[in-house]
């Protein structure tokens, strides 16, 4: 295996910049996923990778080569797709082998190989059947079978699980990890959907727009996400924003609605709202953060409930505030009607403040 480098990688097709300078490091072993809306430049920074698209500005290193210039066979790399396009007439074992008959590999070495990757996906049995005899996630599991055939310094996958039923999708997401444990494979990873990043990554790469937002851990990004884009697009239901006014009168820190509701900010976020560069100010907060009141009690602000969806074991209120929806949950004990009149309570310790003209997040050192 090996370490990838991205290092100021920009892709633009005629004047359109798909890539917009993206450096990032995915280390020996690390799997990390590139997530994002569509259109962000997922596939096309994948494809950079794997030397399917050559590169405008920017270097790529595969291990400490610089592979710029380098054919796609020439580079190390295996890809998996969304369209597995496996062999149809041929039986697993020989989707197996193709790749390694067309690299003249010895028999024997083949069938070691073949044998081996087959033990790894939990396959075996299904060595002698045909594509179509097989389920969307074994055709998957064939797939991935015959990119790791290849024993490659770097996997690289786009959208793998998208073509399978949700059920199948969050089985394969599983063995796809356990496939990245037990190999301690470099894996890069594209995704639209952040839960699939969030749950399988070591590290995730946050795009838009063919820039790099953030790149951290699941849990940095959860917990610190670098701006309203990102706060937004990771976590589901999504973080809450309601753009506020901020002022300060007698030494307090309020944010303002323009409904004249007020509330007031403990001091470690009057600190974030004093480096803010307006008054404008969005006050951000995940649903498991927030409070719902039947009545009106101190700290909390007035709102009303709009829809109430029952999951079962938690029941997801959204309401508006101040003009924006709000998602809360509560146990579904408690009864919630729709417009019926509500009173939120923030946790402070765990709010999210942005500031409303760059759209970043405000820290308070
Ligand atoms: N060959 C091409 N010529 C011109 N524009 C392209 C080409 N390939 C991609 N693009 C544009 O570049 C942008 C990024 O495309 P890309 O396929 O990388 O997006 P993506 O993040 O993978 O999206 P999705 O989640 O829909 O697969 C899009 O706006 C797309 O229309
Ligand atoms: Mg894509």
């Amino acid at each position: 295996m090996a370490h990838v480098v991205l290092k100021d990688l920009i892709k633009n097709y005629g004047s359109f910049n798909a890539v917009k300078s993206v450096s990032l490091t995915v280390n020996d072993g690390e799997f990390v996923a590139l997530v994002g809306p569509s259109g962000c430049g997922k596939t096309t920074t994948l494809n950079l990778v794997a030397g399917l698209t050559s590169v405008t500005s920017g270097d790529i290193l595969i291990g400490d080569q610089v592979v710029n210039d380098l054919d796609p066979k020439d580079r190390d790399i295996a890809m998996v797709f969304q369209n597995y396009a496996l062999y149809p007439q041929k039986s697993v074992y020989k989707n197996l082998a193709f790749p390694l008959q067309m690299r003249k590999l010895p028999k024997d070495e083949i069938d070691r190989k073949v044998k081996e990757a087959a033990r790894v996906l939990d396959m075996t049995q299904l060595l002698e059947r045909k594509p179509r005899e097989l389920s969307g996630g074994q055709q998957q599991r064939v797939a991935l079978g015959r990119a790791l055939v290849r024993d490659p310094a770097v996997f690289l996958m786009d959208e793998p699980l998208s073509n399978l039923d949700a059920k199948l999708r969050v089985q394969m997401r599983s063995e796809i990890k356990r496939f990245h444990q037990d190999l301690k494979a470099t894996i890069i990873y594209v995704t639209h959907d952040q839960l699939e990043a969030v749950t399988m990554a070591d590290r995730m790469a946050v795009m838009n727009g063919g820039y790099l937002q953030q790149y951290d851990t699941p849990a940095q990004v959860f917990a610190n996400p670098v701006n309203m884009f990102v706060a937004s697009f990771v976590g589901s239901p999504a973080m809450s924003l309601v753009p506020l006014q901020a002022s300060t009168s007698n030494g307090s820190t309020f944010l303002t609605s323009a409904e004249g509701w007020q509330l007031e900010l403990s001091p470690k976020n009057a600190r974030k709202v004093a480096k803010a560069s307006s008054n404008k100010v969005v006050l951000g907060a995940r649903h498991s953060t927030i409070r719902l009141h039947k009545n009106a009690e101190p700290g909390c602000v007035p709102a009303k409930a709009y829809t109430v969806e029952p999951t079962g074991d938690i029941t997801f209120v959204q309401a508006f505030l101040s003009g924006a929806i709000v998602n809360i949950s509560v146990p579904p004990s408690v009864p919630v009607s729709p417009d019926e009149p509500v009173w939120l309570e923030f946790d402070q310790e765990r709010l999210h403040l942005f500031d409303g003209e760059t759209e970043m997040a405000l820290r308070s050192e």
